[in-house]
């Protein structure tokens, strides 16, 4: 397993559409296994692999709380199949966007079919905080960032601030 580095706002890959990977075999495996070493390190509870950059849809996600022991999940290729009517509201953040947290509105559940980390077909009923990670992490597979969901006002303000603090990067 090794660490992969997160890419960040305004980085144009985060808005790539990842591809499908259709099969499990031991590439994808040890794929998974960096992202899941790189969220615990980072610390996050969710990760999509195209913010390490790697343009395909695999998603690890650990809920668990941290007097739980951990939980981690593996989803290749995961589809939201069904969202509940009933919406939740979560103070969302995000590893791409560090440090920036906001109030986003999504179904408060949903089902999600996916291929495993043996490449078998699952489908899961997600409710409360894994229902609104997973479909933060399914959104990050089409490009889609949770400053999305916000006023346009707030996103805004929050790109200016990282394209501004990226290009002071640039320079040093
Ligand atoms: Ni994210």
């Amino acid at each position: 397993m090794a660490l992969r580095s997160i890419i960040k706002l305004p980085d144009a890959r985060l808005r790539m559409v990842s591809a499908e990977v259709e099969t499990v075999d031991d590439d994808v495996r040890a794929l998974l296994d960096d992202m899941l070493q790189t969220m615990y390190d980072a610390p996050g509870i969710g990760l999509a692999a195209i913010q390490v950059a790697e343009p395909v849809r695999l998603v690890v996600i650990d809920c668990a709380r941290d007097d739980e022991p951990k939980d981690p999940m593996f989803f290749v290729d995961p589809k939201i199949i069904w969202v509940s009517d009933e919406l939740a509201c979560y103070d969302e953040g995000c590893l791409s966007i560090p440090e920036v947290y906001e109030s986003v509105e999504r179904p408060a559940e949903c089902k999600v079919t996916f291929l495993d980390r043996d490449g078998a077909p699952q489908e899961r009923h997600c409710t409360g905080l894994l229902a609104t990670c997973i479909q933060h992490e399914i959104d990050h597979l089409n490009g889609v960032l949770f400053i999305d969901h916000i006023s346009r006002l707030k996103r805004s303000r929050i790109v200016k601030k990282f394209t501004k603090a990226a290009k002071l990067e640039d320079v040093v």
